[in-house]
């Protein structure tokens, strides 16, 4: 039977750093709740489109897989607030890569896309359809974030990062998952402002409003993880003893130790890097596995367990075989163009674009006043 090895990997995280003290600067926050309540110290900003960050994270799995542009016949992408909607962004950026042979697809499951990505090509890849695929988990949050809303805006950051899969006769890859929704509690997270129903309302995309009810989401992001965790690993017959690391979504540290005290694993064996990015959404997923193996947690042939959870709220786990190789082939001098900014500077350039349609809005509304009125 066919799997699909993770064959290469590779990130590409913008440099410009927002810490807890810049946001501390505009909204009423402060470094120690932040901290004590989420775990998050930094996070990313991009200066550059989702595109940008996918080509590079790309090009990066590609080089560690020894592998060439053309020899990838799927480019997919997880996503859920893409640079446009149509053309979709797996074409933008399987044309920046040059992978000329491979189809185009995105998914939207917000904070799991990645992992649904992964599922989604591993199936292509198991069923015969194709043989090697470039999955990607992308997000750039900054541009629709709510700044002034301290609920949300210390929770997120940018950051992308990818993975290469091909077929292999090995027990390699994913091999077994359980994905799910409970899209009954799909409106306790719901980024108002962007979407069709939002269109020709006066709304500028990019302007949101974001409801969020973070302690539904909790309870529910930690039921998720562990019921997809239980029966993702009961398919393979194998318990949490079997598993090398833990690899969770990471939108909360309190989320991350609820989910390990429920699976019953020991908390060394859990990777955590939630200090360094805050929650990037579907890139999460993507960077935290790529980190843990470039930083030697990802032992070759580990049993790795991927939790996740997001908007919607999708849920996910997978069970991933590591091969015998957890180092790259080869390597590539992509990267960024240089940032010119701080974290804070984009930030607030952002604040400032929003701020000019505050006033848009009031103008708005005095016209519309003074036509009622006349
Ligand atoms: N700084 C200071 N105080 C704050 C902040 C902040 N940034 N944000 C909220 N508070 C205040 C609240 O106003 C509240 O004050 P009050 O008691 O005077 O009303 C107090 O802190 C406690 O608020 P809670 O909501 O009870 O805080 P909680 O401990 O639940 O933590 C949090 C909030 C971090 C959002 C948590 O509920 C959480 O992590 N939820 C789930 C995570 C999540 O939703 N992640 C994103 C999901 S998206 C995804 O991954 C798909």
């Amino acid at each position: 039977m066919n799997h699909a090895a993770i064959i290469g990997w590779g990130k590409g995280m913008p440099p410009a750093v927002l810490s807890n003290a810049d946001i501390a600067t505009f909204i009423d926050t402060d470094e120690e709740w932040i901290v004590s309540r989420t775990g998050m110290k930094e996070r990313r900003i991009t200066h550059v489109s989702v595109a940008e960050m996918a080509e590079v994270a790309g090009a990066r799995a590609l080089a560690c897989a020894g592998i060439a542009a053309d020899q990838i016949e799927l480019v997919i992408l997880g996503c859920s607030l893409p640079d446009e909607i149509c053309p979709n962004m797996a074409s933008a950026v399987s044309r920046r890569l040059g992978t000329t042979n491979a189809a185009a697809m995105d998914v939207n499951t917000a904070c799991t896309g990645f992992s649904y990505a992964l599922s989604t090509a591993t199936a292509l890849i198991r069923s015969g359809v194709m043989k090697t695929a470039l999955v990607i988990g992308a997000e750039m949050v900054s541009r629709c974030m709510d700044w002034d809303n301290r609920n949300v805006a210390v929770l997120f950051g940018d950051g992308c990062a990818a993975v290469v899969l091909q077929a292999t006769e090995n027990e390699e890859g994913v091999l077994a998952e359980r994905l799910g929704c409970y899209a009954d509690a799909r409106d306790i997270l719901d980024v108002r402002g962007v979407g069709q129903r939002y269109a020709n309302t006066g709304i500028p995309n990019g302007y949101t409003s974001w409801n969020f009810d973070g302690q539904e989401i909790f309870k529910r992001a930690v039921h998720g993880m562990v019921q997809a965790s239980t029966e993702a690993m009961a398919k393979l017959g194998k318990t949490i003893a079997d598993i090398d690391l833990v690899i969770p979504h990471q939108a909360n540290l309190r989320i991350i130790d609820a989910v390990g005290k429920r699976l019953g694993v020991d908390p060394d064996k859990v990777f955590v890097n939630i200090h360094r990015y805050g929650n990037m959404s579907a890139a999460t997923i993507a960077v935290a596995l790529v980190e843990a193996i470039e930083e030697g947690r990802v032992k070759p042939g580990a049993l790795l367990l991927l939790p996740g959870f997001g908007g919607g709220l999708t849920w996910a786990a997978q069970v991933v075989r590591i091969g015998q190789r957890t180092t790259p082939l080869g390597s590539t001098g992509i990267d960024f163009p240089p940032c010119a900014k701080t974290g804070l500077e984009l930030v607030n350039d952002l604040r400032a674009r929003k701020a000019r349609y505050h006033g848009a809005a009031k103008v708005f509304l005095e016209e519309a006043a003074a036509l009622l009125s006349g």
